[in-house]
């Protein structure tokens, strides 16, 4: 397991992220052998958010790694508020609601410091200036060490990463969702990671039942998966392992993060971790067919 810097922080990632928004945070015991495990694997990052499970997954990881504290990464993101039933969530990045969402979210996750806090979405509408000023006074008094974004809104994304001190930009990226490419320079440019989410497109990549992904029609999801599992059993190697080195090696990459639900998964994915070193790819020649986002672009 290789470990990068983001941005220009003082903070080392796996190159292989947990994303914990799939775990059992009814099945607790589970959860924790499972991030455990992780640990143990060379995982040191972590993702969740306080959206998913109305904040029962950020107990759940901070309970799991509460004897752990310094030997992990906790990102986890402010945005979405909930209405007072949980029928739905309203977007707020004024300062008195970040504010209050990082008491929240360190108290769930029961530290005194979040590693990386990121912006969950946004809209250019948003004020940019109270938002940015909030994250940058939580960082000199000490609640957060970092904040990012994760957004597939170039307009939004750029501006952070041009006129902010973001470390950090998630965005949903895989061999079938290929819209990042462009702005990857652009972003290393500026001193932001990409850490790069949804890797596996949802065990697309891998054999699940085919269907029309993003702009991809339903032959062309069948062509890129099945350039995967030739690949892999050309170079016996997992699918896996095709997927992470697509995102890894040949892109300015932090961190791809995967959604880890069983020990299966954890299995599998520390295995195609290990493979990478046994192979190189060159991408390029696979003619997959590639997708570039349409909307949010000014
Ligand atoms: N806007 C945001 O900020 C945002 C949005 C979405 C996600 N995220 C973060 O990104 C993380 C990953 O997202 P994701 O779960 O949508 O994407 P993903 O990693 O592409 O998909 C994970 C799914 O891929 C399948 N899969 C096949 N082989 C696998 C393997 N070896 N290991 C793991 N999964 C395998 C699994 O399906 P089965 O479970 O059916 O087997 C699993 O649920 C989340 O946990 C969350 O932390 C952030």
């Amino acid at each position: 397991m290789l470990y990068n810097k983001l941005g220009l922080s003082n903070i080392y990632l796996s190159e292989v992220g947990f994303g914990c928004m799939s775990l059992n945070v009814k099945d607790q015991s589970d959860s924790k052998y499972l991030i455990d495990k992780a640990i143990d694997g060379g995982i040191n990052y972590f993702d969740t958010a306080d959206l998913y499970d109305f904040g029962e997954n950020e107990k759940l990881l901070g309970t799991a790694v509460k004897q752990k504290r310094e030997k992990v990464i906790i990102a986890t993101k402010v945005g979405n508020k909930w209405n007072a039933d949980k029928s739905a969530w309203t977007w707020d990045v004024s300062k008195g609601y970040i504010n209050s969402a990082v008491d929240d979210s360190l108290a769930r996750l029961q530290t005194d410091y979040i590693d990386l806090y990121q912006i969950h979405g946004g809209t250019i509408d948003d004020n940019f200036e109270e938002a940015v000023e909030t994250l940058e006074n939580l960082v000199s008094i000490g609640k957060i060490r970092s904040y990012g974004i994760s957004s597939i809104r170039p307009n939004v994304f750029l501006r952070f990463a041009n006129e902010s001190n973001i470390v950090s930009n998630m965005m949903q990226f895989s061999l079938l969702d290929t819209r990042p490419e462009g702005y990857l320079n652009t972003l290393n440019e500026a001193n932001v990671s990409t850490l790069a989410r949804g890797g596996f497109a949802q065990g697309l990549l891998f054999g699940k039942p085919v269907r029309e992904y993003l702009d991809h029609s339903i032959a062309q999801v069948q062509y890129i998966s099945s350039r995967v599992t030739q690949l892999s059993n050309q170079l016996g190697v997992l699918p896996e392992s095709i997927a992470l080195a697509y995102l890894l090696k040949y892109q300015r990459v932090t961190s791809a993060l995967v959604g880890i639900r069983t020990e299966q998964h954890l299995v599998k994915v520390l295995k195609a971790v290990d493979q990478l070193s046994n192979h190189e790819i060159d991408f390029d020649s696979l003619e997959i067919p590639k997708i570039s986002y349409q909307s949010h672009i000014k």
